[in-house]
């Protein structure tokens, strides 16, 4: 009996408890019911009452022994598993991103232009990228052949019918004068494309913001006004503007708008080529022909347009001094962004 006694002893101090399979086994061996240690209880039955008692007391040390290893290891394994099940759900997963990425700078200043125009009653559209010849140059007043259509290299899809890669969001104008009946207040934003060599200051392709006005009794006054809200708006309260004449074959008169260099604050520098001023604009009063080849009756109505680069403003803005960066998804570069 005491040989039992010692070796079940020893089998349970001895028994491993690792996992819930452990414990179940070991529950089964020695907790359940029908344990190994009643049975020797069973068998002590027949033993003198003195020796009985002494066995019995022993046993029952075992029975408490069992008892106390069966509870904590419940307890430690449960731990575990409850440590495994939360943190670390799938331990074959990669870690977790946590880097938050942020929006591109020409969004950035898209989205402070169109803010700013928005304030002012001008509404949002869209227009293609793929555009007809007519939307595009004919609509515009470039007359065939005319030497104003080389100002702007075109990527051709097709040739006849011509069909192109628009080389300025100005075709947006034609589809909304043709669309819509005056009064029309509204910003075309938008990707534009030119067959032009890639450099620090040149890309074949970028964006535009495109602005039309087109009411009756509006004039060269509410253009001029409404750019310098603009300018103000977007580089301070301080910035000066200046208006030279220029020529777009959809405007009569056609303007340029500077405004004096923000990166040298108007002394010269390289970007401003020593002259103070750097150009941010084109617009003008709509051609009375772009009204016509629209249907719009041009004795009633008037109107102005103005076009942006938008590379060009947000260069401005942020000291940029290379295109390319734009396009180059170079984190360094983009993340200097994501407090803005
Ligand atoms: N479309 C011109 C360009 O790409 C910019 C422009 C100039 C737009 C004058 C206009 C405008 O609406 O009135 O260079």
């Amino acid at each position: 009996m005491n040989k039992k006694i010692n070796s079940i002893k020893l089998e349970i101090e001895n028994f491993k408890i690792e996992n819930k399979k452990d414990l179940e086994i070991f529950r089964i061996e020695y907790v359940s019911k029908k344990n190994k240690i009643s049975k020797i209880f069973n068998e002590i039955k027949n033993l003198e009452t003195k020796e009985k008692k002494k066995v019995g007391h022993i046993l029952n040390e075992i029975k408490e022994y069992v008892k106390k290893k069966f509870k904590n290891k419940k307890k430690e394994i449960n731990k575990n598993e409850e440590i495994i099940n939360k943190k670390f759900e799938d331990l074959t997963l990669p870690p977790g991103n946590k880097e938050i990425g942020s929006l591109h700078p020409i969004t950035i200043i898209r989205y402070k232009i169109v803010s700013i125009f928005k304030k002012i009653g001008f509404t949002i559209i869209d227009g293609p990228e793929i555009e007809n010849d007519w939307n595009n140059f004919t609509a515009l007043n470039f007359p065939e052949k005319h030497p104003a259509r080389e100002m702007q290299d075109t990527f051709f899809i097709s040739k006849k019918p011509s069909i192109l890669l628009r080389t300025h969001t100005s075709s947006v104008q034609i589809r909304e004068m043709t669309n819509k009946k005056p009064p029309i207040r509204n910003i075309s934003p938008g990707r534009v494309f030119r067959n032009e060599a890639i450099s620090p200051r040149t890309h074949c392709v970028f964006h535009q913001i495109e602005g039309l006005y087109i009411n009756k009794n509006i004039n060269f006054y509410d253009l001029k006004e409404t750019l310098f809200y603009f300018t103000k708006s977007m580089f301070g309260k301080k910035i000066k503007n200046r208006i030279r004449p220029s020529y777009f074959p959809f405007t009569e008169p056609s303007i340029e708008i500077d405004i004096n260099c923000i990166i040298c604050k108007g002394e010269g520098c390289k970007i401003c080529k020593y002259t103070g001023w750097v150009e941010i604009m084109g617009a003008g009063m709509v051609d009375p022909n772009v009204l016509k080849n629209c249907k719009i009756d041009n004795k009633k109505y008037k109107g102005f347009a103005f076009g942006m680069g938008l590379e060009r403003i947000t260069m401005l803005k942020y000291k940029i001094n290379d295109i390319r960066l734009f396009t180059e998804n170079d984190l360094k570069f983009l993340k200097q962004f994501s407090n803005l």
